[in-house]
């Protein structure tokens, strides 16, 4: 059979990865699709830098509008990035026809309803497994391996600059501004981390693994955003003394009132294997009702591991060409005349709905009666807690300080009453400064 053949969009680091990974083992793969996968053309701005790596095997184009218009072409990978030529050039493709794959997790997450309809419609498919996780097969294991199930709950450490920019600050006691420089330098963070260090990046690879695991519309404006850049390494060694250790989650979970969304730093036990993934790693736990829980771990980002990412979606369409829409998997798992439209869906709670436990960590005047106040408020807000540490004044402040720090870990809360319990708690006068809270998650 005629090799199927595939147009770039890009060739950067995973483009490149892709080329490298497709010709090593381009004999497998064969084997394994039924026929031979070729990049026959490259679209990139920086020519020169495609040609360098792609040699005289494809055409170099500096215009993927050509690539896209290409008639032999039948596959475009889409490896720009970003919400915007990436959208309009993803649009087009669908439009003549091509098959997408693409590893754009920023792209799927806020126009994803957009672009699934659009391919329907053209009767093509848009393959993204690169977009989660990297090399990890989170997406057909969520779609595909899982499919008996009803997911209850995900949890996962999917940005790995995050997890490495916390394992450090583990490891070295260091705060948050320190350890980020240093990244940045050993090209860990990129010169701009805001989508990194803010949570945006996880919240995106969240939202699509919710709708695949859910059967709802990926809505990324309705998830709940929080990143590390308020940590302090302070909270990361009491949490080591209660047992627990720091990570930033993407969390989605289903409740019988709606969807939980959400991205934030969380404690985690640190007897959990998701809790000991540790620098740049990526690991997901999925919860389902048959098979229990699961977890899944490798690199979430690099040239190769995302390849291999991209090249399990090509193989994936190399096998399906030619078969009748009806016989593929749906890409969002649920086939689509039964998803759930936004309105109709299960809701995306709003946060003050979202029922969890808590860590937190209050500077106090160290004067009898501090932890009775704290406690009481709790108390009356309904609000249980689970464990107490108070540190030793000269611990926190130096020798001779008056102030000391309390740290209460609880159980679940509706995050709304603890809202308030912390409000009123803050307004006590021997609490000296803003209040920490982080969310605990026992993942059990
Ligand atoms: N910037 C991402 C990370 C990799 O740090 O994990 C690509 O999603």
């Amino acid at each position: 059979m005629k090799p199927i053949q595939v147009g770039l969009l890009g060739i950067g680091t995973v483009g490149s990865g892709v080329f490298h990974v497709l010709q090593r083992n381009q004999e497998e793969i064969r084997r394994r699709a039924g026929r031979g996968i070729q990049i026959t053309a490259v679209a990139d701005l920086d020519t020169a830098r495609a040609r360098s790596i792609v040699g005289e095997s494809a055409r170099v184009l500096a215009d993927g509008r050509e690539l896209i218009a290409d008639p032999d072409i039948d596959v475009v990978v889409e490896l720009i990035g970003g919400y915007g030529v990436a959208r309009t050039l993803v649009l087009e493709a669908i439009a003549a026809g091509k098959h997408v794959v693409t590893a754009n997790k920023a792209l799927l997450a806020v126009h994803g309803t957009e672009i699934f309809q659009a391919a329907a419609e053209r009767g093509v498919i848009v393959a993204f497994e690169a977009s989660v996780a990297g090399g990890i097969p989170i997406i057909k294991a969520l779609r595909e391996g899982l499919t008996a199930n009803q997911i209850q709950w995900l949890a996962g450490i999917i940005n790995g600059t995050t997890n490495f920019i916390l394992s450090e600050m583990r490891d070295k006691g260091l705060d948050f501004d320190v350890v980020l420089k240093e990244a940045q330098r050993l090209g860990y963070a990129e010169a701009d981390p805001t989508f990194d260090i803010e949570g945006v990046d996880a919240a995106h690879k969240a939202t699509i693994m919710s709708a695949i695991a859910f059967g709802v519309p990926v809505q990324f404006d309705k998830a709940y955003v929080e990143g590390i850049t308020q940590l302090s390494a302070a909270d990361i060694r009491y949490a080591e003394q209660l047992g627990y250790r720091i990570k930033l989650l993407g969390i989605t979970r289903r409740r019988p009132e709606g969807i939980e969304l959400r991205v934030h730093p969380s404690l985690v036990p640190a007897k959990r294997l998701i809790a000991n993934v540790e620098g740049a790693m990526n690991a997901v736990v999925v919860h389902g009702d048959a098979v229990g829980t699961t977890l899944y771990y490798g690199k979430g980002a690099g040239s190769e591991p995302t390849a291999s990412a991209v090249i399990a979606d090509l193989v994936d369409i190399a096998r399906l060409e030619g078969a009748d829409a009806a016989h593929r998997v749906p890409p969002l798992a649920f086939q689509s005349h039964t998803l759930a439209t936004a309105g109709s869906a299960l809701p995306v709670l709003p946060m003050s709905e979202v029922v969890t436990s808590y860590y937190l960590r209050a500077r106090v005047a160290d004067e009898a009666g501090v932890l009775a106040k704290i406690t009481g408020v709790l108390a009356n807000a309904g609000i249980s807690i689970d464990a107490v540490l108070q540190r030793e004044a000269d611990e926190v402040g130096g020798e001779g300080s008056t102030q000391t720090d309390v740290i209460i870990l609880t159980h679940d809360t509706r995050e709304g009453d603890m809202d308030a319990a912390l409000a009123q708690i803050q307004q006590l006068p021997t609490v000296l400064a803003p209040i920490t809270r982080i969310r605990k998650e026992e993942l059990n």
